[in-house]
This record gives C-alpha cells, sequence and structure tokens, in this order.
C-alpha cells in the first residue's frame, strides 16, 4: 500500500465562484466528491497529496494538504505554487468564464428597469497551461464533464489540453453532488470504460492506474 510513496500528486476539485460584485458570483453544481475521493485515494496509497479546492463543504481527508481558492485566476495561482509535482488530476469544474469587471460595489436597482451587462471573458486554462508548461508533471490527467458524444469529446480533449489520460464522464443525470460516477478513461492508446460505481471506488480505480503508470 506504499504504492504512491515519494510521489507528489496534485489534485484540483471543486467548483470555482466568480465573482460579480461583493456579494454575487457564478458557480456550477460541481460537489467537489470526486477529486477529494482521488486525493483521499492517493494518500492511502502513501503520496504526497496537495488539494487545491473550489467552494465546497468537505473535510480534508486525511494526510492530504489543502489551499483552499474561489476563482479560477486562484486556482491557477495555487496549482503553480504547488509545482513540481509527479502527477496532477485536474477534477475540479473550472469556470470557463468569469466577468470581464468585477463590480466594487454592490449593483443597485435603479428603479428604471434597466439590466447590468454581463459581460464575461475567457479564464485561463489549468490544465492546458500544465500541458503546455516546462513544469509538466510526467502523468497528466484531465477531466471532461459532459452531456453528450461523452468519448468523442474526450478523444479530442486529450490532445487539445497536453494531457495523458481524460476521465470521461456523462454529467446528463445527477453525477453532481450525487454520490455514483461511470467514467470512461481514454488514453492515446485506447478507452477503458468503467461500470457506474460510488466516487470513492472511481477514485480507487483510477489511483491505482496512476501508480501502475508511474511505476
Ligand atoms: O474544457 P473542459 O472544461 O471540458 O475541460 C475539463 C478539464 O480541464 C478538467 O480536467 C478541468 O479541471 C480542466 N480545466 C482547467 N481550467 C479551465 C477549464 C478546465 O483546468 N479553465
Amino acid at each position: 500500500t506504499g504504492a504512491l510513496a515519494g510521489k507528489h500528486m496534485l489534485v484540483t476539485a471543486g467548483p470555482t465562484h466568480e465573482p460579480i460584485d461583493p456579494v454575487r458570483y457564478i458557480a456550477n453544481r460541481s460537489s467537489g466528491k470526486q477529486g477529494f475521493a482521488i486525493a483521499a485515494a492517493a494518500a492511502r496509497m502513501g503520496a504526497r497529496v496537495t488539494l487545491v479546492a473550489g467552494p465546497v463543504t468537505l473535510p480534508t481527508p486525511p494526510g492530504v494538504t489543502r489551499v483552499d481558492v474561489e476563482s479560477a485566476r486562484e486556482m491557477a495561482a495555487a496549482v503553480a505554487a504547488a509545482l513540481p509535482a509527479d502527477v496532477a488530476v485536474m477534477v475540479a469544474a473550472v469556470a470557463d468564464w468569469r466577468v470581464a469587471t468585477e463590480a466594487g460595489q454592490k449593483l443597485k436597482k435603479d428603479g428604471s428597469g434597466a439590466v447590468p451587462p454581463l459581460h464575461l471573458t475567457e479564464n485561463p486554462d489549468i490544465l492546458a497551461r500544465l500541458g503546455a508548461s516546462p513544469e509538466r508533471p510526467r502523468l497528466l490527467v484531465g477531466f471532461a464533464a459532459e452531456t453528450e458524444n461523452v468519448v468523442t469529446h474526450a478523444k479530442a480533449k486529450l490532445a487539445r489540453k497536453g494531457a495523458d489520460w481524460i476521465v470521461a464522464n456523462d454529467v446528463s443525470g445527477d453525477v453532481m453532488g450525487g454520490h455514483l460516477n461511470a467514467v470512461h478513461i481514454v488514453r492515446a492508446e485506447g478507452v477503458e470504460s468503467l461500470p457506474e460505481m460510488p466516487k470513492d471506488a472511481v477514485a480507487a480505480a483510477l489511483v491505482e492506474r496512476i501508480a501502475d503508470a508511474l511505476s
């Protein structure tokens, strides 16, 4: 059980919150459960684990170093600060877009019925940056939450992000927030589909494969 002893694993998990003004934000339904389960499984196998977590209400798994962040840009900075790592597993549901200019004060209704425009801008792609970085971990694993053509989209993502594996899951049901998950592990060599199982079991299966790949 110390198959990951001496290895540093970096995990991102949870959603990000993208501020609109001091009291409002854009978010998504990610609970962080799958990423936290992966961090826990890796720590149990002896890895040193850094877990960069978006805003979630989950306890820190035993033996895991946790860094809490809110926004995608904070997550990107925390990931960069945690390097080098032997393996990175990017499970976070990072917001693709943020509000271009966060209002310094709470947006107010002015009584005229006018609606404030929300101009969005693209967030940094943390996984793709890591894929292209000189500090790229030896094994880079991304996730792909899709609601259709799950494996096809994951294969495209493998190349686009410079990842070694993409773990694809269909989130059209109640995967986000739920405790079950059915994933397809997509590698250049082929696809391994696992049956639906608890997120803890998905984590154990994935971390076992990671230990094999690093040994
Ligand atoms: O492109 P898409 O968001 O579907 O890619 C999902 C994968 O990319 C996940 O591993 C996610 O953690 C990562 N990602 C990221 N930074 C972003 C967007 C996605 O690290 N801004």
